[in-house]
Protein backbone atom coordinates (compact mmCIF):
# COMPACT_ATOMS: atom_id res chain seq x y z
CA UNK A 1 0.00 0.00 0.00
CA UNK A 2 1.42 3.54 -0.81
CA UNK A 3 1.50 6.42 1.35
CA UNK A 4 0.94 9.79 0.96
CA UNK A 5 3.69 11.98 0.76
CA UNK A 6 3.43 14.46 3.45
CA UNK A 7 5.31 17.96 3.85
CA UNK A 8 7.36 17.72 6.82
CA UNK A 9 9.18 20.34 5.76
CA UNK A 10 7.11 23.14 8.42
CA UNK A 11 8.80 20.80 11.37
CA UNK A 12 12.02 19.89 10.36
CA UNK A 13 14.96 21.85 10.41
CA UNK A 14 17.44 19.41 8.97
CA UNK A 15 20.48 18.19 11.45
CA UNK A 16 23.91 19.08 10.13
CA UNK A 17 26.93 17.65 11.08
CA UNK A 18 29.25 19.87 8.39
CA UNK A 19 27.45 22.86 10.09
CA UNK A 20 27.94 21.40 14.08
CA UNK A 21 31.99 21.07 13.12
CA UNK A 22 32.55 25.01 11.95
CA UNK A 23 30.91 26.12 15.05
CA UNK A 24 31.91 29.23 16.59
CA UNK A 25 32.33 30.66 19.59
CA UNK A 26 28.99 32.81 19.92
CA UNK A 27 27.83 33.72 22.86
CA UNK A 28 25.55 31.31 24.69
CA UNK A 29 22.39 32.64 25.99
CA UNK A 30 20.61 31.40 29.70
CA UNK A 31 17.19 31.08 29.00
CA UNK A 32 14.39 30.29 31.56
CA UNK A 33 12.04 27.69 30.86
CA UNK A 34 8.57 29.26 29.78
CA UNK A 35 5.71 28.36 32.85
CA UNK A 36 3.73 25.53 30.81
CA UNK A 37 0.06 27.49 30.02
CA UNK A 38 -3.03 27.01 31.91
CA UNK A 39 -4.59 25.35 28.80
CA UNK A 40 -2.17 23.05 28.48
CA UNK A 41 -1.81 22.18 32.70
CA UNK A 42 -5.00 19.86 31.60
CA UNK A 43 -3.84 17.93 27.97
CA UNK A 44 -2.70 14.91 29.82
CA UNK A 45 -5.20 14.41 32.74
CA UNK A 46 -6.32 10.93 32.73
CA UNK A 47 -3.35 9.79 30.40
CA UNK A 48 0.13 7.88 31.00
CA UNK A 49 3.28 7.94 29.64
CA UNK A 50 5.91 5.78 29.56
CA UNK A 51 9.89 7.18 28.71
CA UNK A 52 12.15 4.23 28.09
CA UNK A 53 15.90 5.52 28.34
CA UNK A 54 18.58 4.25 26.47
CA UNK A 55 22.26 4.84 27.21
CA UNK A 56 24.25 6.99 29.50
CA UNK A 57 23.18 9.36 32.47
CA UNK A 58 23.03 12.56 30.18
CA UNK A 59 19.98 10.64 28.88
CA UNK A 60 18.71 9.73 32.14
CA UNK A 61 18.37 12.90 33.26
CA UNK A 62 16.86 14.34 30.27
CA UNK A 63 14.13 11.40 31.03
CA UNK A 64 13.86 12.98 34.29
CA UNK A 65 13.13 16.73 32.61
CA UNK A 66 11.00 15.20 29.83
CA UNK A 67 8.96 13.12 33.39
CA UNK A 68 8.57 16.38 34.47
CA UNK A 69 6.89 18.75 31.16
CA UNK A 70 4.79 15.03 31.21
CA UNK A 71 3.65 15.47 34.93
CA UNK A 72 2.68 19.29 34.34
CA UNK A 73 0.66 18.39 32.01
CA UNK A 74 -1.27 16.44 33.64
CA UNK A 75 0.16 12.86 32.71
CA UNK A 76 1.08 10.11 35.45
CA UNK A 77 3.62 7.96 34.82
CA UNK A 78 3.26 3.75 33.93
CA UNK A 79 6.05 1.17 33.82
CA UNK A 80 3.31 -0.79 31.13
CA UNK A 81 3.54 -0.33 27.24
CA UNK A 82 -0.22 -1.44 26.81
CA UNK A 83 -1.91 1.08 29.53
CA UNK A 84 0.30 4.37 28.06
CA UNK A 85 -1.24 6.89 26.22
CA UNK A 86 2.47 7.80 24.80
CA UNK A 87 5.40 5.92 24.74
CA UNK A 88 8.84 7.75 24.44
CA UNK A 89 12.34 6.34 23.41
CA UNK A 90 15.08 8.93 24.46
CA UNK A 91 17.76 7.00 22.32
CA UNK A 92 21.34 6.41 22.06
CA UNK A 93 23.67 6.85 19.12
CA UNK A 94 27.17 5.79 20.58
CA UNK A 95 27.24 3.00 18.81
CA UNK A 96 25.62 0.76 16.05
CA UNK A 97 23.62 -1.72 18.49
CA UNK A 98 22.48 1.07 20.65
CA UNK A 99 20.57 2.22 17.44
CA UNK A 100 19.59 -1.55 16.51
CA UNK A 101 17.82 -1.67 19.66
CA UNK A 102 15.85 1.28 19.18
CA UNK A 103 14.71 0.48 15.73
CA UNK A 104 13.80 -3.18 17.13
CA UNK A 105 11.35 -1.36 19.72
CA UNK A 106 10.02 1.10 16.74
CA UNK A 107 9.37 -1.93 14.84
CA UNK A 108 7.66 -3.77 17.80
CA UNK A 109 5.76 -1.15 18.96
CA UNK A 110 3.87 -0.74 15.29
CA UNK A 111 1.49 -4.02 16.36
CA UNK A 112 0.77 -2.02 19.77
CA UNK A 113 -0.19 1.41 18.16
CA UNK A 114 -2.31 -0.72 15.45
CA UNK A 115 -4.56 -2.13 18.16
CA UNK A 116 -4.15 1.49 19.56
CA UNK A 117 -4.56 3.89 17.44
CA UNK A 118 -4.27 7.00 19.53
CA UNK A 119 -1.39 5.72 21.04
CA UNK A 120 0.98 8.27 20.75
CA UNK A 121 4.79 7.04 19.96
CA UNK A 122 7.87 9.66 19.91
CA UNK A 123 11.41 9.55 19.38
CA UNK A 124 14.00 11.78 21.21
CA UNK A 125 17.68 12.03 22.52
CA UNK A 126 20.77 11.60 20.16
CA UNK A 127 19.62 9.14 17.10
CA UNK A 128 17.08 11.68 16.79
CA UNK A 129 19.98 15.07 15.72
CA UNK A 130 21.34 12.48 13.09
CA UNK A 131 20.17 13.01 9.70
CA UNK A 132 20.00 9.55 8.50
CA UNK A 133 18.29 8.08 11.69
CA UNK A 134 15.36 11.04 11.28
CA UNK A 135 14.94 10.04 7.19
CA UNK A 136 15.28 6.42 8.05
CA UNK A 137 12.10 7.00 10.30
CA UNK A 138 10.34 9.24 7.95
CA UNK A 139 10.38 6.43 5.19
CA UNK A 140 10.32 3.42 7.40
CA UNK A 141 8.58 4.19 10.75
CA UNK A 142 5.52 5.90 9.77
CA UNK A 143 3.79 4.65 12.59
CA UNK A 144 5.93 7.16 15.07
CA UNK A 145 4.00 10.66 15.86
CA UNK A 146 6.75 12.98 17.35
CA UNK A 147 10.18 13.52 16.96
CA UNK A 148 12.84 15.75 18.54
CA UNK A 149 16.07 16.57 19.25
CA UNK A 150 18.44 16.92 22.03
CA UNK A 151 18.26 20.80 22.10
CA UNK A 152 14.72 20.93 22.24
CA UNK A 153 13.11 19.49 25.31
CA UNK A 154 11.85 22.65 26.52
CA UNK A 155 9.70 22.33 23.29
CA UNK A 156 8.04 19.52 24.23
CA UNK A 157 4.58 20.90 25.71
CA UNK A 158 4.28 22.63 22.04
CA UNK A 159 5.84 19.90 19.87
CA UNK A 160 2.94 17.42 22.03
CA UNK A 161 0.25 19.64 21.42
CA UNK A 162 1.31 19.62 17.89
CA UNK A 163 1.52 15.92 17.61
CA UNK A 164 -1.84 15.36 19.41
CA UNK A 165 -3.89 17.45 16.47
CA UNK A 166 -1.50 16.83 13.61
CA UNK A 167 -1.83 13.61 11.60
CA UNK A 168 1.42 14.49 10.55
CA UNK A 169 4.31 12.83 12.32
CA UNK A 170 5.94 16.24 14.03
CA UNK A 171 9.50 16.78 13.89
CA UNK A 172 12.13 19.23 15.73
CA UNK A 173 15.62 18.84 15.40
CA UNK A 174 17.80 21.96 15.95
CA UNK A 175 21.10 21.39 15.20
CA UNK A 176 22.04 24.58 16.33
CA UNK A 177 24.25 24.11 19.60
CA UNK A 178 21.17 25.42 21.80
CA UNK A 179 21.39 27.22 24.90
CA UNK A 180 21.38 26.69 28.44
CA UNK A 181 17.65 26.61 29.70
CA UNK A 182 17.06 26.92 33.57
CA UNK A 183 13.82 25.82 35.93
CA UNK A 184 13.19 23.02 34.06
CA UNK A 185 10.66 20.73 35.76
CA UNK A 186 11.36 17.43 36.50
CA UNK A 187 10.84 14.35 38.25
CA UNK A 188 13.94 12.62 39.99
CA UNK A 189 13.62 8.87 39.76
CA UNK A 190 15.76 8.13 43.08
CA UNK A 191 14.85 10.33 46.16
CA UNK A 192 18.64 9.64 47.40
CA UNK A 193 20.74 10.15 44.38
CA UNK A 194 20.31 13.02 42.08
CA UNK A 195 21.77 14.27 39.01
CA UNK A 196 22.87 17.44 38.27
CA UNK A 197 24.09 18.82 34.73
CA UNK A 198 26.99 21.21 34.99
CA UNK A 199 27.64 21.79 31.20
CA UNK A 200 26.10 20.50 27.79
CA UNK A 201 28.15 19.31 24.80
CA UNK A 202 31.37 18.05 23.47
CA UNK A 203 33.91 20.58 21.56
CA UNK A 204 36.50 17.66 22.00
CA UNK A 205 35.51 15.87 18.37
CA UNK A 206 37.62 12.69 19.36
CA UNK A 207 37.35 11.00 15.65
CA UNK A 208 35.28 8.08 16.79
CA UNK A 209 32.92 9.81 19.12
CA UNK A 210 29.30 11.24 17.41
CA UNK A 211 28.61 13.25 20.89
CA UNK A 212 29.71 16.09 19.66
CA UNK A 213 27.32 16.59 16.96
CA UNK A 214 24.34 15.17 18.76
CA UNK A 215 24.86 17.32 21.62
CA UNK A 216 26.48 20.68 20.35
CA UNK A 217 28.86 22.88 21.74
CA UNK A 218 29.99 22.91 25.25
CA UNK A 219 28.34 25.23 27.28
CA UNK A 220 28.28 25.17 31.09
CA UNK A 221 25.83 26.41 33.27
CA UNK A 222 26.54 29.26 35.70
CA UNK A 223 27.87 28.17 38.92
CA UNK A 224 24.80 30.09 41.19
CA UNK A 225 22.30 28.09 39.29
CA UNK A 226 24.20 24.82 39.85
CA UNK A 227 25.42 25.56 43.34
CA UNK A 228 21.43 26.38 44.30
CA UNK A 229 20.43 23.31 42.49
CA UNK A 230 23.00 21.18 44.83
CA UNK A 231 21.37 23.30 47.86
CA UNK A 232 18.08 22.72 47.01
CA UNK A 233 19.13 18.85 46.79
CA UNK A 234 20.60 19.14 49.96
CA UNK A 235 17.69 20.71 52.02
CA UNK A 236 15.24 18.07 50.59
CA UNK A 237 17.29 15.53 52.05
CA UNK A 238 19.41 14.06 49.03
CA UNK A 239 22.65 12.06 50.16
CA UNK A 240 24.47 12.28 47.02
CA UNK A 241 24.89 14.09 43.88
CA UNK A 242 26.45 13.73 40.39
CA UNK A 243 27.45 16.23 38.48
CA UNK A 244 27.12 15.60 34.91
CA UNK A 245 28.75 16.74 31.24
CA UNK A 246 30.54 15.09 28.34
CA UNK A 247 33.74 16.40 29.53
CA UNK A 248 33.36 18.29 32.82
CA UNK A 249 37.07 19.09 32.96
CA UNK A 250 36.27 21.77 30.45
CA UNK A 251 33.59 23.75 32.60
CA UNK A 252 34.23 27.23 32.51
CA UNK A 253 35.65 27.87 29.46
CA UNK A 254 33.33 29.11 27.34
CA UNK A 255 32.65 31.81 30.71
CA UNK A 256 33.33 35.41 28.72
CA UNK A 257 32.96 37.24 31.95
CA UNK A 258 34.33 34.71 34.52
CA UNK A 259 37.59 32.87 35.25
CA UNK A 260 35.89 30.21 37.03
CA UNK A 261 37.02 26.53 36.13
CA UNK A 262 35.69 22.97 37.62
CA UNK A 263 38.35 22.89 40.28
CA UNK A 264 36.53 26.28 41.45
CA UNK A 265 32.81 24.52 41.39
CA UNK A 266 34.51 21.22 42.94
CA UNK A 267 35.61 23.32 45.75
CA UNK A 268 32.58 25.24 45.99
CA UNK A 269 30.12 22.05 45.95
CA UNK A 270 32.66 20.97 48.91
CA UNK A 271 31.18 23.61 50.81
CA UNK A 272 27.87 22.44 50.75
CA UNK A 273 26.17 19.79 52.93
CA UNK A 274 25.70 17.34 50.91
CA UNK A 275 27.51 13.56 51.92
CA UNK A 276 28.77 12.40 48.73
CA UNK A 277 29.47 14.09 45.28
CA UNK A 278 30.52 12.36 42.54
CA UNK A 279 31.49 13.69 38.89
CA UNK A 280 31.49 12.16 35.40
CA UNK A 281 33.29 12.14 32.54
CA UNK A 282 36.34 13.44 33.03
CA UNK A 283 38.79 13.97 29.98
CA UNK A 284 42.48 13.55 30.92
CA UNK A 285 43.59 16.56 28.84
CA UNK A 286 41.31 18.98 31.06
CA UNK A 287 42.56 17.32 34.26
CA UNK A 288 44.16 19.98 36.04
CA UNK A 289 46.87 20.06 39.17
CA UNK A 290 44.25 22.20 41.06
CA UNK A 291 41.10 19.76 40.83
CA UNK A 292 43.60 17.33 41.83
CA UNK A 293 44.39 19.98 44.85
CA UNK A 294 41.23 20.13 45.59
CA UNK A 295 40.02 16.38 44.99
CA UNK A 296 42.61 15.59 47.69
CA UNK A 297 40.87 17.60 50.37
CA UNK A 298 38.15 14.84 49.99
CA UNK A 299 35.12 15.49 52.70
CA UNK A 300 31.67 14.98 50.53
CA UNK A 301 34.23 14.69 47.30
CA UNK A 302 34.50 10.87 47.09
CA UNK A 303 37.77 9.19 45.74
CA UNK A 304 36.58 7.43 42.59
CA UNK A 305 37.41 9.45 39.11
CA UNK A 306 36.06 7.55 36.10
CA UNK A 307 38.82 8.27 33.21
CA UNK A 308 38.89 7.08 30.35
CA UNK A 309 41.91 6.46 28.58
CA UNK A 310 40.20 4.87 24.84
CA UNK A 311 43.87 3.01 24.34
CA UNK A 312 47.33 2.64 26.12
CA UNK A 313 48.86 3.24 22.18
CA UNK A 314 50.06 7.29 22.14
CA UNK A 315 50.02 6.15 18.03
CA UNK A 316 46.40 5.31 18.18
CA UNK A 317 45.50 8.13 20.65
CA UNK A 318 46.96 10.62 18.02
CA UNK A 319 44.45 9.02 15.61
CA UNK A 320 41.60 9.42 17.97
CA UNK A 321 42.57 12.60 18.90
CA UNK A 322 42.48 12.68 22.30
CA UNK A 323 45.03 15.31 22.33
CA UNK A 324 46.93 13.28 25.33
CA UNK A 325 50.14 10.28 25.30
CA UNK A 326 50.39 7.30 26.91
CA UNK A 327 52.87 8.98 28.80
CA UNK A 328 51.04 12.13 29.57
CA UNK A 329 48.05 9.75 31.10
CA UNK A 330 50.53 7.60 33.16
CA UNK A 331 51.75 11.15 34.46
CA UNK A 332 48.08 12.14 35.11
CA UNK A 333 47.53 8.68 36.93
CA UNK A 334 50.56 8.79 38.76
CA UNK A 335 49.91 12.38 40.34
CA UNK A 336 45.97 11.44 41.42
CA UNK A 337 47.43 8.32 42.92
CA UNK A 338 49.94 10.43 45.04
CA UNK A 339 47.57 12.97 46.20
CA UNK A 340 44.78 10.62 46.82
CA UNK A 341 46.67 6.92 47.43
CA UNK A 342 43.43 5.23 48.35
CA UNK A 343 41.60 6.00 45.07
CA UNK A 344 39.70 4.14 42.22
CA UNK A 345 39.71 4.75 38.88
CA UNK A 346 37.78 3.68 36.34
CA UNK A 347 38.07 4.22 32.79
CA UNK A 348 35.99 3.69 28.97
CA UNK A 349 38.74 1.65 26.51
CA UNK A 350 37.63 0.98 22.63
CA UNK A 351 39.49 -1.70 20.90
CA UNK A 352 39.61 -2.45 17.54
CA UNK A 353 39.68 1.39 16.74
CA UNK A 354 40.82 1.15 12.84
CA UNK A 355 43.89 0.00 11.97
CA UNK A 356 44.78 -0.84 15.35
CA UNK A 357 47.72 -3.39 15.43
CA UNK A 358 48.38 -6.11 17.41
CA UNK A 359 51.54 -4.27 19.21
CA UNK A 360 49.35 -1.47 20.01
CA UNK A 361 46.25 -3.71 21.57
CA UNK A 362 49.43 -4.89 23.86
CA UNK A 363 49.90 -1.91 24.90
CA UNK A 364 46.02 -0.97 25.86
CA UNK A 365 46.69 -4.61 28.01
CA UNK A 366 50.04 -3.00 29.47
CA UNK A 367 48.78 0.37 30.21
CA UNK A 368 45.72 -1.63 32.09
CA UNK A 369 48.17 -3.49 34.21
CA UNK A 370 50.05 -0.71 34.92
CA UNK A 371 47.00 1.48 36.14
CA UNK A 372 45.11 -1.37 37.82
CA UNK A 373 41.84 0.13 37.36
CA UNK A 374 38.89 -1.39 39.59
CA UNK A 375 36.72 -1.45 36.42
CA UNK A 376 36.53 -0.67 32.79
CA UNK A 377 33.67 -0.37 30.53
CA UNK A 378 35.07 -1.58 27.22
CA UNK A 379 33.58 -1.59 23.81
CA UNK A 380 34.38 -3.16 20.02
CA UNK A 381 35.07 -0.02 18.33
CA UNK A 382 31.99 0.76 15.87
CA UNK A 383 31.97 3.17 13.13
CA UNK A 384 29.03 6.47 13.64
CA UNK A 385 28.51 8.24 10.40
CA UNK A 386 29.96 11.58 9.93
CA UNK A 387 32.66 11.49 12.43
CA UNK A 388 36.46 11.47 11.16
CA UNK A 389 37.21 7.41 11.96
CA UNK A 390 34.41 6.18 10.01
CA UNK A 391 35.97 6.85 7.00
CA UNK A 392 39.31 5.06 8.34
CA UNK A 393 40.48 2.36 6.61
CA UNK A 394 39.75 -0.67 9.20
CA UNK A 395 41.27 -4.11 7.93
CA UNK A 396 41.21 -5.75 11.34
CA UNK A 397 38.24 -8.55 11.28
CA UNK A 398 35.61 -8.23 13.77
CA UNK A 399 36.83 -11.87 14.68
CA UNK A 400 40.23 -10.46 15.72
CA UNK A 401 38.47 -7.51 17.74
CA UNK A 402 36.01 -9.91 19.77
CA UNK A 403 39.14 -11.82 20.68
CA UNK A 404 40.94 -8.62 21.87
CA UNK A 405 37.74 -7.57 23.71
CA UNK A 406 38.08 -11.01 25.67
CA UNK A 407 41.27 -10.96 26.21
CA UNK A 408 41.26 -6.83 27.79
CA UNK A 409 38.43 -8.28 30.02
CA UNK A 410 39.64 -11.72 31.14
CA UNK A 411 42.63 -9.19 32.21
CA UNK A 412 40.26 -6.53 33.76
CA UNK A 413 38.08 -9.12 35.80
CA UNK A 414 41.10 -10.43 37.39
CA UNK A 415 42.39 -7.17 38.13
CA UNK A 416 38.54 -6.57 39.60
CA UNK A 417 38.87 -9.34 41.66
CA UNK A 418 42.32 -8.96 42.82
CA UNK A 419 40.85 -4.70 44.02
CA UNK A 420 38.07 -6.20 46.05
CA UNK A 421 39.96 -8.89 47.29
CA UNK A 422 41.74 -6.61 49.17
CA UNK A 423 38.96 -4.96 50.50
CA UNK A 424 38.53 -8.16 52.82
CA UNK A 425 38.01 -7.51 56.55
CA UNK A 426 37.82 -3.87 55.89
CA UNK A 427 34.95 -1.81 57.12
CA UNK A 428 33.44 0.44 54.59
CA UNK A 429 31.14 3.56 54.47
CA UNK A 430 27.84 1.98 52.63
CA UNK A 431 25.24 4.80 51.58
CA UNK A 432 21.46 1.73 51.80
CA UNK A 433 20.38 2.40 48.39
CA UNK A 434 17.25 -0.12 48.89
CA UNK A 435 16.37 -4.14 48.49
CA UNK A 436 18.95 -6.31 46.66
CA UNK A 437 17.55 -6.97 42.93
CA UNK A 438 18.03 -10.31 43.56
CA UNK A 439 16.86 -11.30 46.82
CA UNK A 440 14.79 -8.92 49.10
CA UNK A 441 15.81 -10.06 52.34
CA UNK A 442 19.60 -8.23 51.44
CA UNK A 443 20.08 -5.02 50.73
CA UNK A 444 22.44 -3.24 48.69
CA UNK A 445 24.24 0.14 48.49
CA UNK A 446 27.09 1.85 47.33
CA UNK A 447 30.79 2.61 49.33
CA UNK A 448 32.04 6.38 48.47
CA UNK A 449 34.21 4.49 45.57
CA UNK A 450 30.70 3.36 43.72
CA UNK A 451 31.17 -0.45 44.53
CA UNK A 452 28.07 -2.35 45.50
CA UNK A 453 27.76 -4.08 48.79
CA UNK A 454 25.48 -6.25 49.65
CA UNK A 455 24.55 -7.24 53.25
CA UNK A 456 21.51 -8.49 55.19
CA UNK A 457 19.81 -5.32 57.95
CA UNK A 458 16.27 -4.69 58.69
CA UNK A 459 14.81 -2.38 55.93
CA UNK A 460 14.89 1.00 58.43
CA UNK A 461 18.43 1.34 57.15
CA UNK A 462 17.52 2.38 53.79
CA UNK A 463 18.61 5.80 53.03
CA UNK A 464 20.97 5.43 55.71
CA UNK A 465 24.70 5.76 56.13
CA UNK A 466 25.87 2.17 57.67
CA UNK A 467 29.12 0.55 58.34
CA UNK A 468 29.29 -2.74 56.26
CA UNK A 469 33.08 -5.50 57.04
CA UNK A 470 33.74 -6.87 54.22
CA UNK A 471 33.89 -10.50 54.37
CA UNK A 472 33.22 -12.42 50.89
CA UNK A 473 34.86 -9.66 47.69
CA UNK A 474 33.48 -10.97 44.41
CA UNK A 475 34.24 -9.67 40.98
CA UNK A 476 31.93 -6.93 40.72
CA UNK A 477 30.18 -7.13 44.08
CA UNK A 478 31.30 -7.10 47.80
CA UNK A 479 29.20 -9.13 50.46
CA UNK A 480 29.49 -8.18 53.72
CA UNK A 481 28.06 -8.07 57.57
CA UNK A 482 26.57 -4.93 58.67
CA UNK A 483 28.68 -3.78 62.04
CA UNK A 484 27.20 -0.80 63.79
CA UNK A 485 24.24 -0.55 65.85
CA UNK A 486 22.34 2.68 65.14
CA UNK A 487 22.90 3.71 61.50
CA UNK A 488 23.99 7.19 60.40
CA UNK A 489 21.55 9.67 59.50
CA UNK A 490 23.04 12.50 58.10
CA UNK A 491 20.55 16.00 57.66
CA UNK A 492 21.46 18.30 54.61
CA UNK A 493 21.95 22.15 55.05
N1 LIG B 1 32.62 3.00 19.18
C1 LIG B 1 32.85 2.35 20.35
N2 LIG B 1 32.85 2.96 21.53
C2 LIG B 1 32.61 4.28 21.57
N3 LIG B 1 32.56 5.15 22.59
C3 LIG B 1 32.28 6.38 22.10
N4 LIG B 1 32.15 6.32 20.75
C4 LIG B 1 32.36 5.02 20.42
C5 LIG B 1 32.36 4.33 19.18
N5 LIG B 1 32.14 4.96 18.02
C6 LIG B 1 32.82 4.78 23.98
C7 LIG B 1 34.00 5.56 24.55
C8 LIG B 1 33.32 6.53 25.48
C9 LIG B 1 32.13 5.74 25.93
C10 LIG B 1 31.04 6.54 26.53
O1 LIG B 1 31.69 5.09 24.76
O2 LIG B 1 34.81 4.66 25.27
O3 LIG B 1 34.13 6.93 26.55
FE1 LIG C 1 32.96 11.86 22.73
FE2 LIG C 1 35.51 12.54 23.14
FE3 LIG C 1 33.54 14.28 23.74
FE4 LIG C 1 33.87 12.09 25.24
S1 LIG C 1 35.36 13.78 25.00
S2 LIG C 1 31.92 12.90 24.44
S3 LIG C 1 34.54 10.58 23.72
S4 LIG C 1 34.09 13.53 21.72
Amino acid sequence: MSQEVKDYSKYFIAPDLKAAKKRGKEEVKVLQFEQIPENMRQVGKGKKYLIQTYGCQMNVHDSETIAGIFEQMGYTATEEEKDADIILLNTCAIRENAEDKVFGTLGRLKQLKLEKPDLLLGVCGCMSQEESVVNRILQSYQHVDLVFGTHNIHRLPYLLQNALFSKEMVVEVWSKEGDVVENMPKVRSDGLRAWVNIMYGCDKFCTYCIVPYTRGKERSRRPEDVLNEIRDLARRGYQEVTLLGQNVNAYGKDFTDLDYTFADLMDDVRKIGIPRVRFTTSHPRDFDDHLIEVLAKRGNLVEHIHLPVQSGSSEVLKLMARKYTREQYLELVRKIKEAIPDVVLTTDIIVGFPGETDEQFEETLSLVKEVEYDSAFTFIYSPREGTPAAKMKDDIPMEVKKERLKRLNDLQNEISRKKNEALRGQVVEVLVEGESKKNPNVLSGRTRTNKLVNFVGPKHLIGKFVQVRIDEPQTWTLNGVWVDQEPIARAGV
